[in-house]
C-alpha cells in the first residue's frame, strides 16, 4: 500500500481585467495568471470511503465536507476512469483561505495529481485540464503554475514565458472575502456603464518575458479592486503602505482580501514585509518568489495495510 503526496502553488494575478457578465453566471475574462512558491500539498491514502481532513493554515475555515474542492476532484477523476472514490485525502494548507490566492483550486490540482499517481491511472495533461475546468476557473493553472494568460471564465490558458525570479510580499487579512460577491459588486458599481473591450495587455507580457520588475509593477492591475476596497476599505490603506514603503507594484490578489505587492529583491521583500506588520495595516505576511512549477507529486510513501481506513 502506497500514499502519494502531491503540492500545488497559490497564484497572483498581474492583470485581471474583468468583461460582462455572461448567461452562465460567469464573466469573460482576461486574466493573467502568475503562480508563486506558497504551497499547498495533498496526501492521498487508500482507504474504504472518501474522506478529507484539513490541516495547517486556516485549516478550521476550509470545509471538510463533500464540497471540498480536493474532495471533488478525487470524485471527478474516479467518475472518469470508472473506479469507487475511495481513497483517504490530508490537505496541509499554507496558502490563506479566501484570500485570493486559489488556495481552494491548488488542493483541487493537488489532488487530482495525487489521485491520478495511486489509482495509477495515467491520464495526459489534456484529460486532467478537462477535470480540473469542470471544478473550477483557476483550477487548470493550479495544474499548469509558470506564467499564462487565462481567457473565457480564466480555464483557457496560454502559457507566458518569464524570465528570471519575481520577488513578492502577500499582505493577509482576518476573514476572507466571497468570490461571487465581490463579482456582484464589482458589476453594481459598473452599473450601467459600458465595458471596455477586453484586450491582453503587450507591456506585462514584455516586462514578464524581460524579467523587467520594475516595469511589471507598474501594469499590474486588477479589475475586482475597487469592488474589493468597497467591501473591505482598510484594504486601500494596505496597499498605500506598500507602495509608500517602496514597491514597485501593488495590486489585490484575484477577489482578495491578499494585496500583492512586487519588489526587487528578497531582502527588499522581508524589509517589506516587517513594515506592512510593524505599521499594524496587517497582522501577516508571507513573502514569496514566482513563477512557480504546476502541480506535482512529490513523494510517494509506503503505508501499513489497516483495517480501519
Ligand atoms: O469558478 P469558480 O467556482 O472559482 O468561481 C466562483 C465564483 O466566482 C462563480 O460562481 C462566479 O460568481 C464568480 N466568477 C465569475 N466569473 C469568472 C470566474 C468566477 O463571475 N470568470
Amino acid at each position: 500500500m502506497e500514499s502519494v503526496t502531491a503540492r500545488a502553488p497559490a497564484k497572483v494575478n498581474l492583470r485581471l481585467d474583468v468583461g460582462p457578465l455572461r448567461d452562465d453566471g460567469y464573466h469573460e475574462l482576461i486574466n493573467v495568471f502568475h503562480a508563486v512558491s506558497v504551497f499547498d500539498e495533498v496526501t492521498a491514502y487508500p482507504a474504504k470511503t472518501l474522506r478529507v481532513e484539513v490541516v495547517g493554515e486556516g485549516a478550521r475555515h476550509t470545509p471538510t465536507g463533500e464540497d471540498n474542492l480536493a474532495c471533488a476532484a478525487a470524485r471527478a477523476l474516479a467518475e472518469r476512469i470508472g473506479v469507487p472514490p475511495h481513497v483517504a485525502l490530508r490537505v496541509h494548507k499554507s496558502i490563506p483561505v479566501a484570500g485570493g490566492m486559489a488556495g481552494g483550486s491548488a488542493d483541487a490540482a493537488a489532488a487530482l495529481v495525487a489521485c491520478d499517481a495511486l489509482w495509477q491511472a495515467g491520464l495526459d495533461t489534456t484529460e486532467l485540464r478537462g477535470l480540473a475546468a469542470g471544478l473550477g476557473s483557476d483550477v487548470p493553472f493550479a495544474l499548469l503554475g509558470g506564467s499564462a494568460v487565462g481567457y473565457g471564465r480564466g480555464e483557457t490558458l496560454t502559457p507566458l514565458p518569464a524570465h528570471g525570479t519575481f520577488h513578492w510580499v502577500f499582505a493577509l487579512a482576518d476573514g476572507g472575502l466571497s468570490t461571487p460577491e465581490v463579482y456582484r459588486t464589482c458589476d453594481e458599481l459598473r452599473g450601467d456603464a459600458d465595458i471596455p473591450v477586453l484586450r491582453l495587455d503587450d507591456l506585462v507580457i514584455a516586462a514578464l518575458r524581460s524579467g523587467d520588475a520594475g516595469s511589471l509593477g507598474a501594469r499590474l492591475s486588477n479589475d475586482l479592486q475597487p469592488a474589493a476596497v468597497s467591501l473591505r476599505p482598510s484594504l486601500s490603506d494596505v496597499l498605500a503602505t506598500g507602495r509608500a514603503a517602496g514597491a514597485l507594484g501593488a495590486v489585490l490578489s484575484g477577489s482578495g482580501p491578499t494585496c500583492a505587492f512586487l519588489v526587487e529583491s528578497g531582502e527588499r521583500a522581508s524589509t517589506l514585509a516587517n513594515t506592512l506588520v510593524r505599521t499594524g495595516v496587517c497582522r501577516r505576511c508571507l513573502t514569496a518568489t514566482g513563477p512557480a512549477a504546476g502541480a506535482a507529486v512529490m513523494d510517494r510513501a509506503l503505508v501499513p495495510d489497516r483495517a480501519d481506513r
